[in-house]
This record gives structure tokens, C-alpha cells and sequence, in this order.
């Protein structure tokens, strides 16, 4: 009798139509280093090349939450993906990552209220489901403020963000990604529709379940006609609390059905941040009910990617024990270019510098050290 081996984090996988070297995912991670016009820069390029190869990087780039309109930026410096300088721009990263022999998708982002009108065309308020304002801060270079009082989306003002995410998509492709990730997390924009603690609507995109995870599903249905399923991957978090994102009343009833809904389309991924948004992944103390991430992927036919607070040893064993595919880190490839090279070795790890995780320039973002050859 033969037995096959239990799948590793360092064997190659097949997402969607995307074939990876690896498990081992580069998490999203904002840094607000883009240039003028939010384009991305050669310091990024330099950046994203020093994670790409499989071999000792990762062997999947989630890029940075990357603004679809003008609208969707919250943050000062975060790079978009709704203008010809910015596909320009992006398309030296993905070069860059290609020929380091890796594999890089950009993940789709709408802040909807977590952002600040001076950074909004016109001064104008940011939008929402809600008129309610967050009790959140956001980045505008010297330090953290607060969010401004967002605006409620009018009922015929959605297909345009729908437009947009779908745009987005295409821009993506024309830049040479592999992909994209719908950030449908953090309490951003679709989780400010999905979530009862946030989205007060009494329209078609408000109260029942099936009325708040219509934003996520037709913005999933756009992006899939746009570029195909098998290069769409799509990122939840059901119970952070993140940005102001109090908890559903019925979370796991909420993010089942959001998963049913996409499933038939036939996405490449789902990546799941298990529990607080780098902070506790059991919010028992905190009161949170206990949150069943097993039962979700039930549901999903495609790949299922996890994050959150994981090491080389919870990661080899989720792999292994066959709990997810594929395993997101974030604060560790900040710190540790070569972080793919350290777990394959189990060598130590440098630790990030959290000053220098939003803004600034090349120090704490390009100059951590990699390992010696020996
Ligand atoms: C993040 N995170 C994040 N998440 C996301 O979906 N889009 C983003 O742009 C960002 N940006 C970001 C910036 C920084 C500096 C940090 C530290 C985190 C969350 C991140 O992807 C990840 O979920 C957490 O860091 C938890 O994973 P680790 O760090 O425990 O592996």
C-alpha cells in the first residue's frame, strides 16, 4: 500500500490558473511610500523584487491595498490602480517580481469611511453604507487624525463603485499582474456593507444577509467577467475588529452565507484572517463568540489561504494537518526579505521596526538584512 505524503508549506500549488513554487504567501501590507500622483516608485519595485523569488522570498506577492478610484484612498501614499501612470508604474514591479521567477497579485481596496477629506477629490466626504462616522484614525504623513464624517451611498450611485472595482481589475491585468485579491476585510468598504454593526441601509444592499452580501458578490461577478475566476482571490475577516468594525450579530451565519454566495463562481482563493487583524486570533476574553473558520471553507471549492499571527511551526502544521493550502505573512516578510529561506531552514528571523511601517523611505522598508551564505 502506498500513502502520499502530507502536502508541505515548500511544495508547489496550483491557484486558480496561477502556479506557485511555494505555499508561502506575502501578505498584504500598506507602507504609503508611492510617489506623486500614488504611482508606484523604483524604491517599491526594489522593494517587491527583494520578496519575489520563490526560493528564498515568497512564493505568492499579495501587494498592498491598492485604491480602485479616487475615492477609495484613505491613507496619504498608498498606490492606486485607476490611472495610466499608475499601470505604468505598477508593470515595473511586475516585471520585476517575473523575472525574479515569482508570482504577484494586487489586492483591489475601497476604504468607503475610513479616510479623511483632504485626501478626497474636491474635499469631499468619504462614502459608505452608512452616514455614521467611524471611530477610527487614518494616516496623513505626520501622524494618525480622524476619519472625517462619511456620506451614505445613494441606491444608484453602487453600480459606478462596481464600475470601478471592475475597471480596476482590467488596469490590473494591462499591468502585468497575475491577479487580484478583493480586500472584502478590515473594515473597509464591503465590510462596511457586510456587517449589521455598521451598514443601516433599508434598501436592496442593507439589512437581511442576503441584502448586505450583495456589494461583495456583485463586485465578485464584475471582477470575474473582467479577468476570469481562476486569477481572483478574495480576502474576509470575520471578526476583526479593525477600524472600527464592531461585531455582526451573527457573524458566522453572515460570512457562511457571503462564502455560498461566491462559491459557484469558481474564484482561485479565499484568504482568511483568523481573528483580531495582527492582534489575538481567540477573542474569547474579549467576549467575541467563538468563530468556526473550518465551517466557511466547507463551502468553497477553491484554494483557502489563512493569516494571522502565524509561525513556522503553526504554519507547517496547517499545512500538513491539511487546514489550509496556503499560509499569508505579514510582519515577518516586512522584516525578513528572505523569510521563505528562513522557515525552509528554520533559521531566526530579524524583527520589524513598527516606526517605520507607514511612510518614509528606504530604511525599514529595503535594508533588513538577509542571511549569510554560507
Ligand atoms: C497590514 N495588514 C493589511 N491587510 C490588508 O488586507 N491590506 C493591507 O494593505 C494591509 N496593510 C498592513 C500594513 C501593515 C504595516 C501591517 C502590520 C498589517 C494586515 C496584514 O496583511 C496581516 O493580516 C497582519 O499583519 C497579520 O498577519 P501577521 O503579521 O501576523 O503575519
Amino acid at each position: 500500500m502506498s500513502r502520499t505524503p502530507p502536502p508541505s508549506l515548500f511544495d508547489p500549488i496550483r491557484v486558480g490558473a496561477i502556479d506557485l513554487a511555494n505555499r508561502i504567501v506575502m501578505a498584504p501590507l500598506t507602507r504609503n511610500r508611492a510617489g506623486a500622483g500614488q504611482v508606484p516608485t523604483e524604491l517599491m519595485v526594489q522593494y517587491y523584487r527583494q520578496r519575489a523569488n520563490p526560493a528564498t522570498g515568497a512564493g505568492l506577492i499579495i501587494t498592498e491595498a491598492s485604491q480602485i478610484c479616487p475615492m477609495g484612498q484613505g491613507y496619504l501614499d498608498t498606490p492606486g490602480i485607476h490611472s495610466a501612470e499608475q499601470v505604468a508604474g505598477w508593470r515595473r514591479v511586475t516585471d520585476a517580481v517575473h523575472a525574479e521567477g515569482g508570482r504577484i497579485v494586487i489586492q483591489l481596496w475601497h476604504v468607503g469611511r475610513i479616510s479623511h477629506s483632504s485626501l478626497l477629490p474636491g474635499g469631499a466626504a468619504p462614502v459608505s453604507s452608512t452616514s455614521r462616522v467611524a471611530r477610527s484614525k487614518t494616516y496623513l504623513g505626520q501622524g494618525f487624525v480622524p476619519v472625517s464624517a462619511p456620506r451614505a451611498l445613494r441606491l444608484d450611485e453602487i453600480p459606478g463603485v462596481v464600475a470601478d472595482y471592475r475597471r480596476a481589475a482590467g488596469l490590473a491585468m494591462q499591468a502585468g499582474f497575475d491577479g487580484v485579491e478583493l480586500h472584502a476585510a478590515n473594515g473597509y468598504l464591503i465590510e462596511q456593507f457586510l456587517r449589521d454593526s455598521i451598514n443601516d441601509r433599508d434598501d436592496a444592499y442593507g439589512g437581511p444577509i442576503e441584502h448586505r452580501t450583495r456589494l461583495l458578490v456583485e463586485v465578485l461577478q464584475a471582477i470575474t467577467a473582467e479577468i476570469g475566476a481562476d486569477r481572483t482571490g478574495v480576502r474576509l475577516s470575520p471578526i476583526t475588529p479593525a477600524n472600527d468594525a464592531g461585531q455582526d450579530s451573527h457573524a458566522q451565519a453572515l460570512f457562511g452565507r457571503a462564502v455560498e454566495r461566491f462559491a459557484p463562481l469558481g474564484l482561485a482563493y479565499v484568504h482568511v484572517i483568523e481573528g483580531a487583524t495582527g492582534g489575538p486570533r481567540d477573542l474569547t476574553a474579549q467576549g467575541v463568540a467563538p468563530f468556526d473558520f473550518g465551517a466557511l471553507r466547507v463551502a468553497f471549492p477553491g484554494r483557502w489561504m489563512v493569516n494571522n499571527g502565524y509561525d513556522r511551526a503553526m504554519a507547517l502544521a496547517a499545512v500538513a494537518e491539511g487546514r489550509a493550502d496556503l499560509v499569508a505573512f505579514g510582519r515577518a516578510f516586512i522584516a525578513n526579505p528572505d523569510l521563505g529561506r528562513r522557515l525552509r531552514e528554520g533559521a531566526p528571523l530579524n524583527p520589524p521596526d513598527t516606526t517605520t511601517f507607514y511612510g518614509g523611505g528606504a530604511r525599514g522598508y529595503t535594508d533588513y538584512p538577509v542571511l549569510e551564505t554560507a
